[in-house]
């Protein structure tokens, strides 16, 4: 356990670096040692050292510009100053700089050592205190994507825990475009007070090509940022990578703070930059999938359509308004998603009826009826082989259940219907009394309106049937224009055609 302290000491009198080389000649310490302050400054230019220890006076130069430039350059380094005879306000000067103490010349062995050891153990505080405080933000910002699977949420968390745990003024993410092969700003937080000019992000863009170009973490510092802006202090762009191809970055800036990041910070970058890549890929990858399975279902559920012309737009009704009832109800977005999906395939199994009983011009006999009643059933049957979609069967199943026990194909009663089917079996009723049917035409909202109200706690289930109406009273049950339309030109005021055989759709 040998740790070395590198330490530049720096007096222009020749006796006084002897004498100090000879104090510290043991391990663990290794002298650097200057006369002057240019030579200081090569040093500290060009090794990292623990600690300087720097007269006051270097002949005619001052120690407290060493110190200013060791600090600049180092600002984790330990300063200590050297003076004859100190004043008040020298003291006050160089510990406001930042210098951790003073010795007065001429000082023994003993107290230079206590002097350096104290320092060196303020340095490793520090340093341990700063590596605490990255795992701890690698800790926060773990348990916090682990919470959430919306990608905007950890996104946000991402960057608000990095700006916070980074003491970062800006954070943000940028995602390459593929075809462009530009990045695209994806989300970005603490847009500093100043104007954000178009030059810092011209700046940012051109830096994180670099990094892109390079796939490789870089930090820029105001040193080696010949940037327009000379409000950026210190820059890190850290690469986002999916399957070892760039497709991305994650930027922190820092504008007015002193301190430019160090290399630890962007180790602790790169914890956070592979996790948010993991969540953004994963994230394109189910979108693209579940953008399939809607087509896909979405073509399946017009094939039946295209033979069940009397019903064109049904699916698409009736799905519009059960997302509007489940809102209405309150129910999670993920449930909302395959309410959607659910009532998009829940006459899938129309695809099982033959033509001359799905497009019969007149009411069904008792035997085509018990054919067709077999639809939902054919639809799970159709479904239930695809992962995916399971989450549909519900609504595909128990769409013509009723709340009195008098659907089909099980006939549950009351909460022995699933909720799912409860749902569906208003507003597929709803659309099946206002659509044209081959062997009647549309009663019109009206009479549709009063038909669930008539049968709230009965055929509906009476919380479901109250929100319907809700909705339907502040205007958000949409009527579909080209029913409506057909509803005013044909059959205004109608009557007639029994409301049960409405449950056939
Ligand atoms: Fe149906
Ligand atoms: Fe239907």
């Amino acid at each position: 356990m040998s740790e070395k302290f590198k330490i530049l000491v720096v007096d222009d009198e020749k006796s006084v670096l002897d004498l100090i080389s000879s104090m510290l000649s043991e391990e663990p310490f290794s002298l650097e040692v200057a006369s002057n302050a240019a030579q200081a400054f090569r040093i500290l230019e060009s090794q990292s050292l623990n600690m300087v220890i720097t007269d006051l006076m270097i002949g005619k130069e001052s120690g407290v510009d060493v110190l200013k430039k060791a600090k600049e350059l180092q600002p984790n380094i330990v300063a200590i100053l050297m003076t004859g005879q100190p004043s008040i306000e020298n003291v006050v000067t160089v510990l406001k700089l930042g210098a951790f103490d003073y010795v007065v010349k001429p000082f023994t062995e003993e107290i230079l050592k206590a002097t350096i050891y104290s320092g060196l153990q303020k340095q490793k505080l520090f340093r341990e205190n700063i590596h605490l405080k990255e795992q701890l933000s690698l800790y926060k910002i773990s348990t916090a994507m682990g919470s959430t699977s919306d990608v905007s949420q950890i996104l946000d968390m991402v960057l608000t825990t990095a700006l916070r745990e980074f003491e970062a003024d800006t954070a943000s993410i940028l995602l390459l475009d593929e075809k462009s092969g530009k990045l695209i700003l994806k989300a970005s937080r603490g847009i500093p007070d100043y104007n954000i000019t178009k030059s810092l992000w011209d700046l940012e863009d051109k830096l994180s090509t670099m990094v892109i170009n390079e796939a490789q973490p870089k930090i820029f510092n105001q040193k080696n940022l010949k940037g327009p802006d000379k409000k950026i202090n210190s820059f890190i762009s850290h690469p986002l990578l999916a399957k070892g191809k760039v497709i991305g970055v994650l930027n922190l800036i820092r504008s007015e703070k002193l301190n430019p990041f160090s290399s630890g910070q962007m180790q602790t970058m790169g914890i956070i930059a592979s996790k948010a890549s993991t969540i953004l890929e994963n994230t394109k990858l189910y979108e693209e999938l579940e953008n399939t399975y809607l087509s896909v279902i979405t073509t399946l559920a017009n094939a039946i359509e295209a033979r069940d012309f009397y019903t064109a737009g049904h699916t698409e009704r009736v799905s519009r308004w059960a997302v509007t009832l489940a809102k209405k109800l309150n129910w999670p977005e993920l449930k909302i998603k395959e309410v959607r999906m659910g009532s998009i395939l829940h006459d899938i199994g129309k695809i099982g009826i033959p033509d001359h009983i799905l497009n019969k011009p007149a009411s069904l006999t008792k035997q085509e009826f018990e054919i067709m009643k077999t639809h939902p059933e054919i639809g799970v049957r159709i479904l239930q082989g695809i992962t995916f979609l399971t989450p549909a069967l519900p609504y595909v199943l128990y769409h013509h259940e009723r709340y009195d026990g008098k659907g089909y194909p099980k006939g549950l009663l009351g909460e022995n219907v699933p909720l799912e089917g409860r749902l569906m079996s208003i507003v597929d009723t709803f659309d099946a009394i206002t659509s044209d049917r081959p062997y009647r035409k549309n009663l019109g909202y009206d009479k549709a309106v009063q038909e669930i109200k008539d049968n709230t706690g009965k055929q509906f289930d009476a919380e479901m049937a109250k929100a319907f109406l809700e909705a339907w009273k502040a205007g958000e049950i949409e009527q579909s224009p080209s029913a409506f339309e057909k509803t005013q030109r044909i059959f205004a005021g109608m009557t007639e055609s029994p409301i049960g055989s409405t449950s056939l759709k």
